[in-house]
């Protein structure tokens, strides 16, 4: 494969395959002072970000480096962008300064796919809009057959702001590729049109769904895109949907509580809950790293081209 644009790109064997190359990856470089392997030197990654960020942006600027590749960090803010410049020039005029590779974050659903059609190299595709985030779905498919030694079968509540979120949809997606089984928990206002074609249940009751879970993803309410109607308190939605102590304690006891970042620590996450020791949100950060290298080394791995 030369892209990774979205959570179906991927099939078990290709999801299986990325896990287990992290997996290998976090023991090879396990224990050691440089944590650097050559496999990409002379390959060079561009960071194109038309949208804010701080884990995915960093943690593919590290990954590339702990491959040995070149890596350019472009921010549309400062750049030709603000002249009226579009993706397709930006993307072409990167590839001409010989990137081998693009990982792209825009608010624009779709973006990825069309800047795949432009360039040569491979496109990765760091959140696009609304539609998708693979690399947080697989980083968090990691994160649970870590911490639980399995996806199969494992039950995994989605809890909030499904309508704004890529990063459920690209997790439905996948988790369901690899045997697990999905709950969307959420008001019937934040739950986009045509979820009930997802492989998922859907559920507006939290309180009723917790005690059967294995794995809480708690969502990030995305405020700025909230509209009064369908969101009328912000105290209303964390009474009914927001993640506390008393809720957690309805968990059984190996049961683990996620969030992709960034958290609105009061909103849909208590802070006593994040810092918990059920929580894996730190832990999702730092397998981030692994997951994109082992994305990088399987879309780049072997010699330039
Ligand atoms: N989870 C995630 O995508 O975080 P950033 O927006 O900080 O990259």
């Amino acid at each position: 494969k030369r892209h990774l644009l979205e959570a179906a790109d991927l099939d078990r064997a290709d999801a299986t395959l990325v896990l287990d190359t992290a997996a290998q990856i976090d023991q090879a470089l396990a224990g050691r002072e440089v944590k650097k392997l050559p496999t990409l030197r002379g390959r060079t990654v561009v960071n194109l970000f038309y949208e804010d960020s701080t884990r995915t942006r960093i943690s593919f600027e590290l990954a590339a480096k702990r491959l040995s590749a070149d890596v350019l960090n472009f921010s549309a803010k400062g750049s030709s962008v603000s002249k009226g410049e579009s993706l397709k020039d930006t993307a072409l005029t990167l590839e001409a300064m010989g990137s081998d590779a693009i990982v792209v974050r825009h608010s624009a659903s779709g973006a990825p796919h069309r800047l795949a059609t432009w360039v040569r190299g491979s496109v990765v595709n760091a959140g696009d809009g609304t539609h998708e985030h693979p690399t947080q779905a697989l980083l968090d498919s990691y994160t649970i057959r870590h911490r639980l030694g399995r996806l199969e079968g494992v039950r995994v509540a989605v809890v909030g702001d499904v309508l704004h979120s890529r990063v459920a949809r690209s997790n439905v997606r996948l988790l369901h590729t690899l045997g697990a089984e999905v709950t969307l928990v959420a008001p019937p206002t934040l739950l986009p049109v045509g979820v009930g074609s997802w492989p998922a249940e859907v559920s507006y009751d939290l309180d009723a769904v917790l005690p059967k879970a294995d794995v809480v993803m708690m969502l990030r309410v995305q405020a700025e895109r909230m509209n009064a109607s369908y969101f009328p308190s912000a105290r209303e939605y964390s009474r009914r949907y927001g993640l506390d102590a008393r809720r957690m304690g309805a968990l059984g006891d190996d049961a683990i509580v996620m969030h992709p970042g960034p958290m609105n620590r009061g909103m849909e996450i208590a802070a006593e809950v994040a810092d918990s020791a059920r929580s894996t949100i730190v832990e999702q950060v730092g397998n981030g790293v692994s997951v994109r290298m082992a994305v990088l080394y399987l879309l780049l791995g072997g010699a330039p081209s």
